[in-house]
């Protein structure tokens, strides 16, 4: 369960605090879906890599499974980002210089030895059709396929939680609908809390529950 209340963020600037976030109290369980919808700045990645662990909130608290990842020492702190977390960036964010196969597993390599990272990997690009190109770099890969790495890369430690920022932003209709389609599958599959932001209405409305983040707020949209 990922809860969030009374989260607040601004950023300090020389002419005082710009708020970018205010007020935002929601949650949602394990095997839901929600999209964030938003004009560009109003702070929809900065909300996500709040929930991500990757930036405090000024004030309020987010827990997932009753953790709050912001009261963590900074070596808990790492494991609960890599353990807890997947997370789909807009731009991929793949390791030109590694294969496929190798960027799937870069989340393994931290910490314990993780025994069967291997197998799933290649499960996970079997699933989202890459079986093929597992010895490709990435600048041998289309875009779609990318994102499709990068989404079994986000799914390697089977995270409770997985946060896309703009997961098809930069494909066409066809190889979008592909990866929305895998990301589905693959959020049903393990059952984890699923928030995409996107532009893309198509997207954002095949998650039953929707916000829009405006004026600083988060609104629930969904009928
Ligand atoms: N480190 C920072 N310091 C000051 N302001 C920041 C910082 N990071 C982001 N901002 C501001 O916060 C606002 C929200 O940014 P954010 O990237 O979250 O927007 P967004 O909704 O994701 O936009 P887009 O749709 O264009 O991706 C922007 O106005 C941005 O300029
Ligand atoms: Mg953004």
């Amino acid at each position: 369960m990922l809860t969030v209340s009374d989260l607040a963020k601004s950023y300090p600037t020389p002419r005082g605090a710009l708020e970018i976030l205010k007020d935002l109290t929601f949650s949602l369980a394990p095997g839901e879906a929600a999209s964030i919808v938003g004009p560009s700045g109003s702070g929809k990645s900065t909300l996500l890599y709040i929930l991500g662990a990757l930036e405090p909130p000024t004030t309020g608290t987010v827990s997932l499974d009753g953790v709050d990842p912001f009261a963590l020492s900074p070596a808990e702190l790492a494991v609960f980002r890599n353990q807890r977390v997947g997370f789909v960036f807009q731009d991929h964010l793949l390791l030109p210089q590694c294969t496929v196969l190798e960027n799937v597993l870069v989340p393994t390599l931290v910490g314990t030895t993780d025994e069967g990272a291997a197998d799933r990997a290649r499960g996970l690009l079997d699933r989202v059709g890459l079986a093929d190109r597992m010895d490709h770099r990435p600048a041998e890969l289309s875009g779609g396929e990318r994102q499709r790495v990068a989404l079994a890369r986000a799914l390697i430690r089977q995270p409770p939680l997985l946060l896309c920022d703009e997961p098809t932003g930069n494909l066409d209709g066809a190889a979008g609908g592909t990866v929305a389609a895998m990301l589905f599958d693959l959020h049903r599959q393990q059952e984890t809390v699923l928030l995409v932001v996107t532009h893309n209405t198509g997207l954002a409305a095949r998650c039953p529950i929707r916000f829009e983040l405006r004026g600083q707020r988060l609104e629930r949209t969904d009928p």
